[in-house]
């Protein structure tokens, strides 16, 4: 028999439902909030509102799209957290209404590790053990998968996430959100020719409130010598903070590497998307011999593929929820 499983995500400000049928996707629909950019960051009202409006015509189109009805399907996967709790609330909601109402199960799934098993939503697979850098806008973590519903944190951010070290940098530059992508983008035309000091953490935590700080303190006495310098030298103030940002990324995750032994790494979340990243981990996986494995970029930012495959997953093991689920804004790993 086929599994087929609706899938839902409304963790942030993106709504996107999927449609995964024995762990292969089938359709992955992503509605995106353009509200939020006219802010500098994502406004938790503005967002759920959003969600609200967009998940009908998102579920609509994933089920269409995969040619899948309702009637065929046989769970509902969502993300319960970690997130916004307004924003999840209405994607939980949902769920647990059309499950209740189609008289089928419902798989509640943790938001990052579905991050992780992005990497199952196409072949090649990583094969376990292997490490996953995860870096996203609320999370950045270094974590050791035994096996699909088997993870284990190894380190993790003790203050900013990576993402959010990108979007407040992007707002000191007078950037719009999210700035990741916009410093992506401008990096790739200038050099790395502001050198920004590296926080000393120990262990595989890292840390990125320093970084943001140390670049406000940059950019105002740059800015009183030289009035244009903002201007002038955007793409290489860009380039120089993705530079830094990716070299504290890439020594952490060396340094699990060695720690484990475990030479299979992989990157997920938002941040995977970055181009500079992206580079880094294929040059040092060629150069250390590690087998290394990055997500093509629809997998990378927020998607219900995700979702999709986890819940896949945790069906085949009969891990379901019941009525009385309710979504959870922190949730431990
Ligand atoms: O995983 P994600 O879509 O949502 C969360 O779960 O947080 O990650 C969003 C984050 C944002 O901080 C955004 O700026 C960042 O991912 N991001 C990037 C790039 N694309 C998205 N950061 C750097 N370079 C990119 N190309
Ligand atoms: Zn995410």
């Amino acid at each position: 028999m086929q599994i087929n499983i609706l899938a839902i995500e409304s963790s942030c400000d993106d709504t996107s439902a999927a449609v995964i049928q024995d762990g292969e996707v089938l359709s992955n629909c992503v509605a995106n909030q353009e509200a939020h950019r006219l802010y500098g960051g994502v406004v938790p009202e503005v967002a759920s509102r959003a969600h609200q409006a967009n998940i009908i015509p998102v579920v609509d189109l994933a089920l269409k799209k995969a040619g899948v009805r309702k009637e065929e399907l046989h769970a509902i996967g969502f993300t319960k957290g970690p997130g916004l709790i307004g924003s999840l609330m209405v994607g939980v909601s949902f769920a647990k209404g059309m499950a209740l109402s189609l008289a089928i199960p419902l798989i509640e799934v943790h938001h990052m590790r579905a991050h992780v098993l992005a990497h199952f939503a196409e072949a090649p697979h990583p094969s376990f053990p292997f490490l996953c850098l995860t870096v996203s806008g609320g999370h950045t973590q270094i974590v050791r998968i035994n096996n699909y519903l088997d993870m284990e944190i190894l380190g993790q951010t003790i203050d900013d996430a990576a993402g959010e070290a990108f979007d407040k940098t992007g707002k000191i530059l007078g950037l719009e959100y999210p700035a990741g992508p916009i410093i992506d983008k401008l990096a790739q035309q200038g050099e790395a020719k502001f050198a920004f000091s590296e926080p000393k953490i120990p262990g595989l935590d890292f840390s990125f409130s320093g970084l943001k700080t140390g670049i406000l303190y940059f950019l105002k006495k740059q800015v009183k010598e030289q009035p244009n310098f903002l201007e002038e030298e955007m793409p290489n103030i860009c380039a120089s903070v993705q530079d830094r940002i990716v070299s504290i990324l890439m020594n952490k995750l060396k340094l699990a590497v060695k720690q484990t032994g475990i030479q299979t790494v992989a990157i997920a979340g938002g941040v995977s998307a970055n181009s500079g990243l992206r580079r880094a981990l294929q040059q040092t996986g060629e150069e250390l011999g590690w087998q290394t494995f990055i997500p093509k970029f629809e997998y990378c930012t927020d998607n219900a593929a995700m979702i999709g495959v986890t819940a896949y997953y945790k069906y085949l093991e009969g891990q379901f929820s019941d009525q009385g689920v309710a979504p959870v804004a922190r949730w431990n790993m």
